[in-house]
């Protein structure tokens, strides 16, 4: 008999899963067979199941989307077709798997929202196509809505191969080095600092001294003031809310980030 470990946490006995509903199987693994997420796929490390909607469509033909009501443009997927489509890919899905349809409309992907989806034991993707899907199956499967942005794709297949990649580089096992997690950007509310390799000297471009100096405590300082000075650049909506997180407030407001 195996003893468990006091204060151990099992290890999950199945990977995380992806579960992805579309009407372009072929588009799957697609990159997510290349490097560091292909290397984890090939190792077990997570899985793909990928259901077609196309085989539940309704007629001879298949037909999986009709004109929306009250008129307009395009087509809307049916909520039959998709509800059969959602059974066969749900089944066996572990209760805490989340139930996620890609649109422009949804909550907008971030870097929290990604770990939260890492720590479930999967996700089920619908992949929309044409103007979208039948309100009522989003309303009746609990799906929630989920944005890679503010601009709209033609299906929601590359939004779902985009989260996956985002959730997988964060599974245990996947990256070799963990604490590589911790200086990447948004995982600490701050862009991340600029990186040098060698050469040293580059056509007169040369690395920043300090990044030579063997001194780590310094190494930490200038890359932390070197985040904040990016953050302040970039993205200061970032930053107003990582001054908050920490109790400060910006003292250098209009001063000049350093390059
Ligand atoms: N489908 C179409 N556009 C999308 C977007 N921006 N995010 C997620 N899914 C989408």
């Amino acid at each position: 008999m195996t003893e468990k470990m006091p204060n151990q946490p099992s290890p999950p006995s199945q990977p995380w899963m992806a579960s992805v509903l579309t009407l372009f199987p072929d588009m799957f693994p697609g990159p997510l067979a290349q490097s560091l997420a292909g290397k984890a796929l090939a190792a077990g490390l997570w899985s793909l199941k990928v259901t077609d909607i196309r085989p539940y469509g309704v007629g001879v033909h298949h037909k999986v989307d009709d004109p929306p009501f009250g008129g307009g443009p395009g087509m809307v997927m049916r909520p039959d077709v998709m509800a059969a489509a959602l059974a066969a890919a749900s089944e066996g899905l572990p209760d805490d798997t989340a139930k996620i349809y890609l649109s422009p409309r949804g909550k907008r992907l971030d870097q929290a929202l990604v770990r939260e989806l890492a720590s479930r034991s999967g996700v089920l993707l619908v992949c929309g196509r044409y103007e979208g899907v039948d309100q009522r199956v989003i309303d009746a499967a609990d799906l929630t809505e989920i944005s890679i942005g503010d601009y709209v794709l033609s299906g929601g297949e590359m939004a779902a191969q985009v989260l996956i990649d985002a959730v997988v580089r964060l599974l245990d096992g996947v990256m070799g080095n963990p604490i590589a997690h911790q200086q990447d950007s948004f995982e600490n509310g701050l862009l991340e600092h600029p990186l040098y390799t060698h050469p040293r000297d580059w056509g007169g471009k040369v690395v920043p001294e300090i990044l030579l100096s063997g001194d780590h405590g310094r190494i930490a300082k200038w890359r932390h003031e070197a985040a904040i000075a990016l953050t302040r650049e970039r993205r200061p909506d970032l930053l107003e809310k990582w001054l908050k997180s920490e109790g400060k407030e910006d003292h250098s407001k209009g001063k000049k980030p350093t390059k």
